[in-house]
């Protein structure tokens, strides 16, 4: 944690930059969003993937919108340490606690940019063998075109800007905003 003493040290977590998605925006979408799976999973039982920690607000506010019975999980990867870059070197920190065989899952991600992250998740998650398996991500950047990533739900497009706010941080920080902003470095 930064010191107290000696004040705000620039070039160490930047600062907050232009808004790209308003608490507003971010909230309509996301009923919009909820109403799209309710009616999607209607009839089944939905086990929600988080991949912390960046997704905890979407996924909070999110099931909370869901008319159909869910169950909530969470894994904890790493793909970036607090570089703005990602390494493609994807570590498990924290698995599932429950098997997910036979269950609707659906894979909820804060961001997905180069798409690395979340292609490794898909595989590792596909060949435990659930019954329907989906990803919903709150943000895309252009790059994960190339993958060619199948994501059924999407939130915003956003242009490949670096983004905070909303659970993405930048070196842990800024998280605890309530809103989509681009970090000035
Ligand atoms: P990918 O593997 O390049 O798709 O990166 C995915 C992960 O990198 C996300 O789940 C985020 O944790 C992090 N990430 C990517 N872009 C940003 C950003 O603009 N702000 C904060 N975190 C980001
Ligand atoms: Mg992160």
């Amino acid at each position: 944690r930064r010191a107290r003493a000696g004040g705000r040290m620039s070039g160490d977590y930047g600062s907050i930059g232009r808004t790209l998605v308003s608490e507003e925006e971010l909230q309509a979408r996301i009923t919009e969003i909820a109403a799209e799976v309710s009616a999607d999973y209607e009839g089944r039982e939905l086990l929600v993937i988080g991949v912390l920690k960046g997704a905890i607000f979407f996924i909070a506010d999110l099931v909370r919108r869901i008319s159909v019975p869910c169950e909530l999980d969470f894994m904890a990867v790493s793909s970036y340490g607090s570089a703005t870059h990602s390494s493609g070197v994807v570590r498990i920190l924290k698995d599932l606690d429950i098997p997910i065989a036979g269950r609707h899952v659906l894979l909820v991600e804060d961001v997905i940019d180069s798409g690395l992250t979340l292609s490794y998740l898909l595989k590792n998650l596909a060949s435990r063998k659930p019954a329907s398996l989906e990803i919903c991500s709150l943000l895309t950047k252009p790059g994960h075109k190339r993958l060619k990533m199948p994501t059924r739900y999407i939130g915003f497009d956003l242009p490949d800007v670096f983004v905070i706010g909303y659970g993405l941080d930048h070196a842990e920080r800024y998280r605890e905003l309530p809103y989509i902003a681009e970090l000035e470095l």
